[in-house]
């Protein structure tokens, strides 16, 4: 029997790239897959793929960014398998400029589909799963990108409320049978082709298979994986890797509170010093000689 066999899934943002390839290793597995895609035809291609190794597929067309889209997209899950075991909120887009030239629309657009997108969808599947008596997955999707990366303040605020979110639904939806993780993807897909370095240009990338992300995300759903909750992890290519949630590191405590002349004798030889590297690559922190107005002209 298939680890997945029985289970009814949704992944959104289906049609191409990274969900492309979850939405195959789903069905690989045994479950009954919902591609979801707002671009109709690369859909039904995914739907077609899959009904050409004997999996079960339907396809569906709604935005995950309105509350009606996911809404309709649980609801075709359930008309058409019966219920919803599995939610992959996995859609993206990206809107990439500096911070100072960024717009308000291209700021809310990536906000909507992936932090929006993932509270509708997420939260339209666990009342189904909730009313069916409880017990599911539901999946987000991340990225590395949430660090700190130059050019992305919309999609990596997108990505850091997505982590948060994900600690909080494991939290409270533990009580329903309900575990709740993200995976920080990787593969070579339309959106990864869009990237720019802080120098302006575009830098050759290996090509990575995208759906080699797939296998681990139905560990994640298979029963075995039932212990696991609010965890986030690094896959693609040849890694799994686990993130390390935010913690308080080293910390300084004055009885009675800090005075500013306290924290003047205090902070920089023991907290100052030890100031984090910021960013995906993690170099050494950049700023001690200090940051600066332009020389001026
Ligand atoms: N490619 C990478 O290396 C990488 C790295 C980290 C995170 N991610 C994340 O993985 C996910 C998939 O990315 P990808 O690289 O496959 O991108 P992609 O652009 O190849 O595919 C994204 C899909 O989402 C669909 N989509 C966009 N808006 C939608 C909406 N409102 N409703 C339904 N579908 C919608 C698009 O039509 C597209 O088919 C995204 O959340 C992305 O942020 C990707």
């Amino acid at each position: 029997m298939s680890v997945l066999s029985e289970k009814a899934a949704v992944v959104t943002g289906a049609g191409r790239g990274i969900g492309k390839g979850h939405a195959i290793q789903l069905a690989k597995a045994g479950a009954s897959v919902v591609v979801n895609d707002v671009d109709a035809d690369m859909a039904q291609s995914v739907v077609d793929e899959i009904v050409g190794f004997a999996g079960k597929a339907i396809a569906n067309t709604d935005s995950v960014a309105e509350k009606s889209g996911a809404d309709a997209i649980v609801a075709a899950c359930q008309d058409s398998f019966g219920k919803i075991d599995i939610m992959m909120a996995n859609a993206g887009i990206v809107r990439d400029r500096t911070f100072l030239k960024m717009s308000e629309e291209e700021f809310d657009a990536v906000i909507n589909v992936h932090v929006k997108g993932t509270f509708l969808c997420h939260q339209a599947a666990a009342l189904a799963m909730k009313e069916s008596g409880g017990g599911g997955v539901l999946l987000s999707t991340v990225s590395a990108a949430h660090f700190g990366n130059f050019g992305q303040v919309n999609y990596a605020g997108a990505k850091g409320a997505i982590a948060s979110m994900t600690y909080t639904l494991a939290l409270e939806l533990a009580r329903y049978g309900i575990r709740v993780n993200a995976i920080s993807p990787s593969g070579t897909t339309r959106m990864s082709d869009t990237y720019i370095g802080p120098d302006g240009k575009k830098h050759p990338m290996p090509f990575i298979d995208p759906e080699l992300n797939g296998p681990m995300l139905v560990y994640l759903c298979s029963d075995e994986g039932n212990y696991i909750s609010g965890q986030i992890f690094g896959t693609g290519g040849e890694r799994i890797s686990i993130l390390n949630q935010p913690s308080y590191g080293h910390t300084l405590l004055m009885p009675g509170g800090w005075s500013i002349e306290e924290i003047q004798k205090n902070f920089k030889s023991n907290l100052g010093n030890r100031l984090q590297p910021i960013g995906i690559t993690k170099p050494p922190y950049p700023f001690y000689e200090g940051i600066r107005p332009p020389e001026s002209k």
